[in-house]
């Protein structure tokens, strides 16, 4: 296990959030919508992501569904493809791997996909 000096400004606000009681129903806080649009503004995600919409990537609201059950156990998973890339989940087009973000960060932004409410009706 890594751990570095100094914290990133997402997790930062992310801890914040949850020492405020934000939290989504005792999952991890992770992002608030807006740090979690800039987040993936600025590393690139929305290139193949988006919450509502099929890109390269899977709709992230389609991967909060499919984890929905067993969020726990995917959060970790899910940290490591985003840092390392993996394929097979979703078709045929691998993730690329993405290793200048920060484990913190990642954790981070994978509690927010997976806090995504799953259906539209239930939008924040
Ligand atoms: C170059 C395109 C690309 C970029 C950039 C990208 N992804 Fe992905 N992502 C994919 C593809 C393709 C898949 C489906 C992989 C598969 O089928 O296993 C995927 C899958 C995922 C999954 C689901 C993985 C699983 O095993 O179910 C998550 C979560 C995810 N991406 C998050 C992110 C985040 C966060 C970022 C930014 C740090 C990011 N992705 C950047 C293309 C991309």
């Amino acid at each position: 296990m890594t751990s570095r000096a100094g914290r990133s400004p997402f997790v930062a606000a992310a801890l914040a959030l949850a020492v405020a009681g934000h939290g989504v129903q005792g999952f991890a806080a992770g992002m608030t919508d807006a740090q979690a649009k800039s987040f993936m503004n600025a590393t690139g995600c929305n290139g193949c992501h988006a919450v509502d919409e099929i890109r390269i990537g899977p709709r992230l609201r389609d991967v909060a569904r499919r984890y929905r059950s067993e969020r726990d156990a995917a959060l970790p998973r899910l940290v490591t493809k985003i840092r390392a890339g993996g394929a097979g989940a979703w078709g045929l087009v691998p993730m690329v791997a993405n290793p200048r973000i920060a484990p913190d960060d990642a954790r981070a932004i994978v509690a927010w996909i997976l806090a995504l409410p799953v259906s539209e009706a239930q939008q924040r």
